[in-house]
C-alpha cells in the first residue's frame, strides 16, 4: 500500500521553497513507489497572505491552508508532520510548539542552538511518541549511503584513520549585519550554518559507520575560531576531533576528523574535492559542496588498482531534499520515532561538539536564544 504523508510547512523562506519543490517531484522517478507526499498547510509568522503567496508561487495542488501564525499550523488536524524552516535561533521554540501540539517534526539544521535544547526536544518526542529528526538531508543521498557502505565493508580503502571535511563558501565580501548568516540574534555564524556539514561528514564516516554499540564520542575536541568583525559571529572555524578508534573499529589506533568552515575561501574551487576520507589502502574524495555532494572518487594507494568514480543523479531535476522527506515518510509509516540514519543521540553528540567549540572560543548567543525556557517570544 502507498503511504501518503501530509506536510505542514512552518516558515516561507529560501529553504522552505527548495524543500517543497522537492516534495512535489514524482517519487516514482527515484524508485520510491511506496510513499507519496502532500503539502496540506503552510504558515508564515508575518501574515496569511505571505503563506498564500508561497502556495500560489509554487502552484501547490489540493488547496493547502494558508495560516498567518505557526500556532494555527501546528493545530491543523490535516497535518501529520511539521517541517521547520526558521533560523537556528527559533528551532527550539518552533519544534517544541509543534511537539507540544502532538505533531511529528522535521527540523532544519542546526537542530537547536545548543545540546541542552536538543535533549529537551528529544525527551518530549520520546514521551509523546512522536517522530523527530534534524534535517541533515545530505545523509540520505544515495552517494552518502554508498560511501558509508564502502567504509563499513573496509575492503576498498581499508581502515579509515583520517577525514578532512570542509564547507567554505567564498563570500569574501561578507554579509550585511542583519543577515541570518552573521546575526547573533539569529544564532548566525559559519559553525552552526555551514560547519554542521563538515561535522556531518566527519561523523557519518568516523562514527556512524560503526555499529551503535561501538560508537564513542570524540575523546578530544580542539578548535580555533576567527570572528566576523561587524557582529562577533564566527567566520572561520577549524575543529580537530580525536575518535577513540578507527573505522571499522580498531581500538589500537585512534582516528582524526578535521572539520573546517569559512566564509572567505572556497571549499572546492574548480572541481577540487571538498572532503577526503583517508584509509590505510586508499581514499575516497567527495566533490561538490559538502551539503550537496555530486560525485565520489575512490583512489587506491596501489597504483595497479583502478581509480573508480560515481556520480550522483538527481531524478526529476530535484535538489536532493526528497530523499530525507522519503525517510521521514517511511519512519512515520513504520511508527518509528527516530531515523536510524540520523539518530537523536548523534544529533546531540554533534551539538555537544559545537557547544564545546563555542566555549573554547567564547562564542555566546543572546540569553533568550540559548535558553531552554518555553515559551519564549523571540
Ligand atoms: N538544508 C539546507 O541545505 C539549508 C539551506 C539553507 C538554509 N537551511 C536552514 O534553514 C533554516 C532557514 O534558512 P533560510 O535560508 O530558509 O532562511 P530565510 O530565507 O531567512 O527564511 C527564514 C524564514 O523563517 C521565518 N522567520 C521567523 N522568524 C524570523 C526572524 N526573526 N528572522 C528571520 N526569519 C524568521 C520567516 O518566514 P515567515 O515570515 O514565513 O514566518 C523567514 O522567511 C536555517 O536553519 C538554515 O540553517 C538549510
Amino acid at each position: 500500500m502507498v503511504h501518503n504523508t501530509r506536510w505542514g510547512i512552518l516558515a516561507t523562506g529560501g529553504i522552505a521553497k527548495a524543500f517543497v519543490k522537492d516534495l512535489l517531484k514524482n517519487p516514482q522517478t527515484r524508485n520510491a513507489s511506496d510513499i507519496t507526499h502532500t503539502v496540506t498547510a503552510v504558515a508564515s509568522s508575518s501574515s496569511s497572505s505571505r503563506a498564500q503567496e508561497f502556495i500560489t508561487d509554487l502552484s501547490l495542488p489540493g488547496m493547502p491552508k494558508a495560516y498567518g501564525s505557526y500556532e494555527e499550523l501546528v493545530n491543523d488536524p490535516n497535518v501529520d508532520v511539521i517541517y521547520i524552516a526558521t533560523p537556528h535561533s527559533h528551532h527550539y521554540q518552533n519544534a517544541r510548539l509543534a511537539l507540544e501540539a502532538g505533531k511529528h517534526v522535521l527540523c532544519e539544521k542546526a537542530f537547536t542552538v545548543n545540546a541542552a535544547q536538543a535533549k529537551i526536544l528529544v525527551d518530549i518526542a520520546r514521551k509523546k511518541n512522536l517522530f523527530l529528526m534534524e534535517a541533515v538531508w545530505t545523509r540520505f543521498f544515495p552517494l552518502s549511503v554508498q560511501v558509508r557502505d564502502i567504509i563499513r565493508k573496509g575492503g576498498e580503502i581499508g581502515e579509515v584513520v583520517r577525514v578532512l571535511a570542509d564547507l567554505s563558501i567564498a563570500n569574501a565580501d561578507g554579509f550585511d549585519v542583519s543577515s541570518r548568516m552573521v546575526n547573533l540574534d539569529l544564532a548566525g555564524g559559519a559553525l552552526l550554518d555551514l560547519g554542521i556539514y563538515s561535522l556531518t561528514w566527519v561523523f557519518q564516516t568516523l562514527y556512524h559507520t560503526l555499529p551503535p554499540s561501538q560508537r564513542k564520542p570524540p575523546s578530544t575536541i580542539q578548535s580555533s575560531m576567527t570572528k566576523y568583525p561587524a557582529t562577533g559571529a564566527d567566520e572561520d572555524t577549524t575543529i580537530l576531533l580525536t575518535f577513540p578508534t578507527t573505522t571499522p573499529a580498531d581500538d589500537r589506533r585512534a582516528s582524526h576528523g578535521i572539520a573546517t568552515t569559512a566564509f572567505a575561501v572556497h571549499s572546492h574551487p574548480r572541481g577540487t574535492p571538498s572532503i577526503r576520507i583517508q584509509g590505510t589502502k586508499g581514499e575516497i574524495q567527495i566533490f561538490g559542496p559538502a551539503f550537496r555532494p555530486v560525485k565520489y572518487r575512490v583512489v587506491p594507494v596501489d597504483e595497479k588498482k583502478e581509480i573508480r568514480e560515481w556520480e550522483c543523479e538527481f531524478p526529476d531535476g530535484g535538489h536532493g531534499m526528497y530523499w530525507e522527506a522519503d525517510e521521514v515518510a517511511r519512519c512515520l509509516r513504520d511508527g518509528k520515532l527516530e531515523s536510524e540514519r540520523m539518530p537523536w543521540e548523534e544529533s546531540i553528540v554533534i551539538m555537544e561538539v559545537m557547544d564545546e567549540v563555542r566555549r573554547q572560543n567564547g562564542l555566546v548567543y543572546p540569553e533568550k536564544i540559548e535558553s531552554v525556557e518555553y515559551p519564549v517570544a523571540l
